[in-house]
Formats: structure tokens, sequence, C-alpha cells
């Protein structure tokens, strides 16, 4: 097989030596959603797959899901904290607009050491930071990247409006990368955007567009709002392009997957896909059931379970692949 990303003989191979999750121990289940608002168990399972998600506490950030994933990657991985020299938290609800929530797991963790910054992609956050992380170690600019993808979505649904709070639910997965000379690695990387349609799924006010106001919390402007038909249309066609190019990328085709892990939306989502890409359903992992749509955590979580199941073998090939608020998409081939 080709290996575009250490093709060129000055860039390193990069590996994710470490994996871990954290997720809130509040179960919501769909009945009870059903006292909350106009919905059934029946229609949720049906049309999403979902049939409980994850519900912080209070008390419990971001920045708290997050560190708790970084630790137990970290510790996977059995490197220190003091050790890591870079951190990124993909996220889209950070504990506050600033500073970024990755400067709060610096800090949490004790990684003296590391710079640490967040990016925003939405749902495909986990794979864009992947791809960000992965070029400061194959250009050798550092050894250890710990990449976050954590979420606390209950802080963002609007829990009057049935479109959406069925859907979402909150948590955290995170990844070591490092170059371990001779290891298998990430082969490649896409990423894709499209701003044109970004108003299919937002999150209106409390930007500098739109600065709160009274006005803007009446009119519950500081909650996310999708336009659900039309995000599943473009979900559906962006995952199948970027899958598609990456695999192309690699000379893979899709039937030496061993594993591909689609961002966790919906359960019809990941069969489309599974299905434009020609795979057969053993090949696509899903915990959607257990955890609804936790944004950027979603991959991370599943790439953690995936692993530690052993449904991922040294060895195998694996295929992420996502879609978020943006529009944003990417996919990711990795030699496990
Ligand atoms: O992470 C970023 C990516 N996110 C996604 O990819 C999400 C993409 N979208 C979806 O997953 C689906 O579009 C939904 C699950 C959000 C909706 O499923 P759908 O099959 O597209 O349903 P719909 O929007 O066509 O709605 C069908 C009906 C509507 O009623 P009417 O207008 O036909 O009378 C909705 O009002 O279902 C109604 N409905 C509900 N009924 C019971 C919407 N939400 C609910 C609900 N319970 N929770």
């Amino acid at each position: 097989m080709t290996h575009p990303r250490t093709s060129r003989p000055h860039l390193r191979t990069v590996s994710i030596t470490g994996v871990g999750s954290c997720v809130p121990e509040r179960i919501l289940s769909n009945a009870d959603l059903e006292r909350m608002v106009e919905t059934t168990d029946e229609w949720i399972t049906s049309r999403t797959g979902i049939r409980e998600r994850r519900i912080a506490a209070d008390d419990q950030a971001t920045s708290d899901l997050a560190t708790e994933a970084a630790r137990r990657a970290l510790a996977d991985a059995g490197v220190r904290a003091e050790d890591v020299d870079l951190i990124i938290v993909a996220t889209i609800t950070p504990d506050m607009p600033f500073p970024s929530t990755a400067c709060l797991v610096q800090h949490r963790l004790g990684a003296t050491r590391a710079a640490a910054f967040d990016i925003e992609a939405a749902c495909s956050g986990f794979v864009y930071a992947l791809d960000i992380a992965s070029h400061f170690v194959a250009s050798h600019t550092y050894n250890t990247v710990l990449v976050i993808g954590a979420e606390k979505m209950s802080s963002v649904v609007d829990w009057t409006d049935r479109n959406t709070c069925v859907l979402f639910g909150d948590g955290a997965g995170a990844a070591v990368l490092q170059n371990r000379p001779s290891a298998h690695g990430l082969l490649t990387t896409c990423l894709g955007s499209d701003g044109g349609k970004a108003s299919l799924l937002e999150l209106p006010a409390g930007g500098s567009a739109c600065p709160a106001t009274a006005e803007t919390v009446a009119a519950r402007r500081h909650f996310l709002r999708m336009d659900g038909k039309e995000t599943f249309k473009n979900a559906v066609n962006a995952m199948v392009t970027a899958a598609t190019q990456a695999l192309e990328r690699c000379g893979i085709g899709i039937e030496r997957i061993r594993c591909i892990i689609p961002h966790q939306a919906n359960q019809r989502i990941l069969a489309a896909v599974a299905e434009r890409l020609g795979a057969r359903e053993d090949q696509v992992f899903s915990n959607v059931e257990r955890y609804g749509n936790t944004s950027a955590a979603s991959v991370g979580i599943a790439l953690d379970e995936a692993v530690k199941s052993g449904r991922i073998q040294r060895g195998d090939l694996v295929l992420l692949v996502v879609f978020g608020a943006g529009l944003t998409w990417g996919a990711a081939v990795i030699e496990w």
C-alpha cells in the first residue's frame, strides 16, 4: 500500500499511541424525554437509532470531561503529562469564549511544557484536530500531541425544541499522537468545508455578530438550531465524498477497511453512508444508541470503545469519517 504521509522522506510517521474517553454518569433516556417534550421513544428510535444519551452535571464543564478523557489516553499511551508538547481541544461548547478550554485542560493535567489551543469545526472537530496535530508530529515540530474532542452539548440544546433536544449528548474522546519508528500510523486525512450552508446548523447569538442581550436570550437565540432534513442530505453526501477521497489517496478499497467509524449523528446516516460506500454493516462501528450525537467528541469516544473492545487490532485499517456545522467534513485513514 502507498503511505502518502511518509512518501516525502523528511516527514515522520504519525501513530495514535493511546486513546481514552469520558462520558458523564447521568443517563437521559427516551422515556425521560417523553416527559419533557411532545415525542415518543418509538419516534426517536426509528428516526435516529438513539435510545439514551449522557448529560453532564450542572457543575461539570467541557474541560472536566476533556481532562478525564485526556488522562485516560495518556495512561493508555504510557505518557506523562509533563511530556506532552501540544494540546488541541476541538469543541463548540468551550467552558467560556476565552481562555481556551485547551489551556484549562493543560493546567488541570499538569502538562507544564505544552502549548494549548482550541479549534472549532463542530462535529468534524476531532478529525480536523487529528489532521492539524499530525502535521506537527510529521514535521518534527513536536513529539507528543494530545488531541481531544469534548462537548457539553446539553448546555446549548433548547430543551423545549423536540426537533433537536432528542439528538445530542455530552462526552469527550482523546488520542495521543506520536512518532513511533516502524510503527503503523495515520495514512491520510481529507478535510472540506462549505460556509455557504452555515445557516443549516448554527447557534446564532452570543458572538460578535449578535452579542448577548436580554432580547437574544428571550428569543432563545443562544441555543443551537438545525434544519434536520437538509443537514441529513448534506451529511450523507459529504461523508461519502470525504471517505472516497481518503481511500483513493491511499489506494485502498473499502473492503479492506476493518472498522469504519463515522460521526455518530443518526443511525440512518451511518447506514446510508455505509451503503453508498459499498461497505458491509459489520464494518461500521456504532454507539449512537447509547450516547446520541456528542459532536466533536463522537468519533473520539467511538474510537476508544472500538480499540478497548478489541474491535480494532494492531495492523487493521480504520476509516474515520465526519460531518458537522460549518458545513465541515473530513475523513482519516489509519493503519492501527
Ligand atoms: O452532527 C451534525 C449533523 N447532524 C445531523 O446530521 C442530523 C441530521 N438530521 C437528522 O438526523 C434527521 O433529519 C432528524 C432526526 C433531525 C429528523 O428526522 P427526519 O426523518 O428528517 O424527520 P423530519 O425532520 O422530516 O420530521 C418529520 C416529522 C415532523 O412533523 P411534520 O412536520 O411531518 O408533521 C416533525 O415535526 O417529525 C416531527 N418531529 C418529531 N416528532 C416526534 C421532529 N422531531 C420529533 C420528535 N418527536 N422528537
